[in-house]
């Protein structure tokens, strides 16, 4: 034998016959494998001696006078930390079986040969052993890794199905792990579905996806902005078995994004209704100036109704033009310290009529004493009067709307108003604050109401969101900075 092995290995054997037990301790004392071997003759007495001897390996006989050696595999309370080698008298594939399946690392037939060359088993064991422990700490590691992750990490098999999800994607997107795994993938929207199944696609033929831009949904309906890279996952024989994904949450980064562009895009159009507004103010008040006189000129009754509606056509114009300057006002309007539950109680009693004819409840959750904020009180009113007129307009056979006051939990005051109304399909959601974008008929929205709203409320330092999903409702939040504010 050329291998040396200095170290003294120490050995737990169990045999209660005393003829075998010498000849594994003699192949030891002819080898250069040096050991110390402690040897017990029944199951009892090893539970005993291992609470002072903890062994590098043992070698456990599988019929003892008090039971079967693969016993000792069973007993929870060994902690067993080493390798436990089997060993019979007659060569029995079920034994063999039952003790790898038990957790023995190896199993031998006794013979002479085997006897004598024990020192090279042990060793063979021991390397064995060596190598399956480094590849648990390897998987412990990855486990951890995989588990402690921010991002969310899953991984799904070919047929979609959830294999493994990390407490990062919990996070995310609200599922707990057993509520998933083995089941479809639940967090892609309908309209991501066609795009998944063509990434899914591209990853069967061996692709990596990197830094991939979309949108999941979470359990609680909410919508995630994510970057996710994609990977295939292979088995030894180089076939693809099932696909790896993490995620990042960006929905915070793409909504920014999404208000800076809104904002530029806003300027640039404010510019340029104001300017056509403008232009168009002069000749539309002569037309009409025009129009209301002729009412009174013209004799027959099929004139007048022509006349009358280019009265009522121009009128409409003017609701528009008059709307087209609002949205271009210029910024600057003077701010004061104004209570929103008083603003609220006002913008209310303007709309009691339309409320009450529309069967509509409106219901004040107004949980915050300071509820004060600096700011325009006319722009406010009318930021909080276009939302709710929005509100009674979603919910033509009537319903309520919620309009709470409270802190927010990134610390800032808002109001949020909520409807009972069918929400807001989520093709649309992305547009509602662009100006003209409107779903209702000609003549009963100018779809300027959402984009004026966002302008005010960008004036007095807020911000301006919304949260919607078919059937739902919406709900319109507008935060402003909480203030310090003591007096009144
Ligand atoms: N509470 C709501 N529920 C459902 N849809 C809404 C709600 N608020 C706004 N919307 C949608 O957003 C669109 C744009 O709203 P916006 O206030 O800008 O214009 P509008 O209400 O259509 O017209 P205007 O405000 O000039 O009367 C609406 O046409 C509607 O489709
Ligand atoms: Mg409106």
């Amino acid at each position: 034998m050329s291998e040396k092995n200095n170290k003294k290995l120490k050995i737990l054997l169990v045999e209660d016959d005393e003829s075998h037990s010498e000849l594994i301790r003699r192949s030891f004392e002819s080898s250069p494998v040096t050991a110390e071997i402690s040897v017990t003759t029944n199951l009892a007495e090893t539970c005993g001696k291992l609470n002072d001897f903890t062994p590098d390996l043992a070698i456990v006989d599988y019929l003892l006078q008090d039971g079967k050696g693969t016993e000792i595999l069973k007993d929870e309370n060994l902690n067993i930390t080493w390798p436990v080698l089997i060993m019979t008298s007659y060569g029995d594939e079920k034994i063999a079986v039952e003790a790898i399946r038990l957790g023995a690392i190896d199993y031998v037939v006794k013979t002479g040969e085997t006897l004598s060359s024990m020192p090279e088993i042990c060793l063979r064991v021991l390397r064995q052993w060596g190598l399956i422990m480094k590849e648990k700490r390897a998987e412990e590691k990855y486990k951890a890794i995989f588990e402690s992750s921010k991002d969310a990490i899953l991984m799904v098999d070919l047929n979609q199905n959830i294999l493994e999800w990390n407490n990062g994607a919990e996070a995310l997107y609200g599922y707990k792990r057993e509520e998933v795994v083995g089941k479809f993938i639940p967090i892609v929207p309908k309209d991501k579905m066609k795009e998944l199944r063509i990434v899914h696609e591209k990853l069967l033929n061996g692709e990596h996806m990197q830094n991939f831009e979309t949108r999941r949904k979470a359990k609680n309906g909410t919508f995630k902005d994510v970057v996710i890279t994609l990977s295939p996952i292979k088995d030894e024989k180089n076939n693809i078995i099932a696909v790896s994904s993490i995620a990042r949450d960006i929905t915070t980064e793409k909504k920014l994004k999404r208000q800076m562009q809104q904002t530029e895009k806003l300027t640039g159009i404010g510019q340029l209704a104001a300017g056509i507004a403008h232009q168009l103010n002069t000749p539309l008040a002569s037309i009409r100036l025009s129009a209301q006189m002729l009412e009174d000129a013209v004799d027959n009754n099929e004139s007048l109704h022509d006349v009358k509606k280019i009265v009522r056509q121009t009128e409409y114009c003017s609701k528009i033009i008059n709307k087209l300057l609002e949205f271009s006002r210029p910024p600057g309007a003077e701010k004061r310290w104004i209570r929103l539950r008083l603003l609220i109680n006002d913008v209310e009693k303007l709309l009691e009529k339309v409320l009450s004819n529309k069967d509509i409840t409106i219901k004040k959750e107004f949980t915050l004493k300071n509820d004060k904020i600096l700011a325009n009180k006319n722009q406010i009113e009318q930021v909080v009067f276009n939302l709710i007129s929005n509100a009674v307009d979603a919910m033509p056979n009537g319903g309520v709307v919620v309009i709470a006051v409270e802190v927010s939990d990134d610390n800032k005051i808002c109001v949020k108003i909520s409807d009972t109304g069918p929400g807001i399909d989520d093709e649309h959601l992305h547009k509602i604050f662009d100006p003209f974008f409107t779903t209702k008929k000609i003549g009963q929205g100018t779809g300027l109401g959402l984009s004026i709203c966002y302008g005010l409320v960008e004036e007095n330092e807020g911000t301006i969101d919304v949260e919607s999903a078919p059937g739902k409702g919406a709900t319109f939040t507008i935060k402003f900075p909480l203030t310090n504010d003591k007096s009144g």
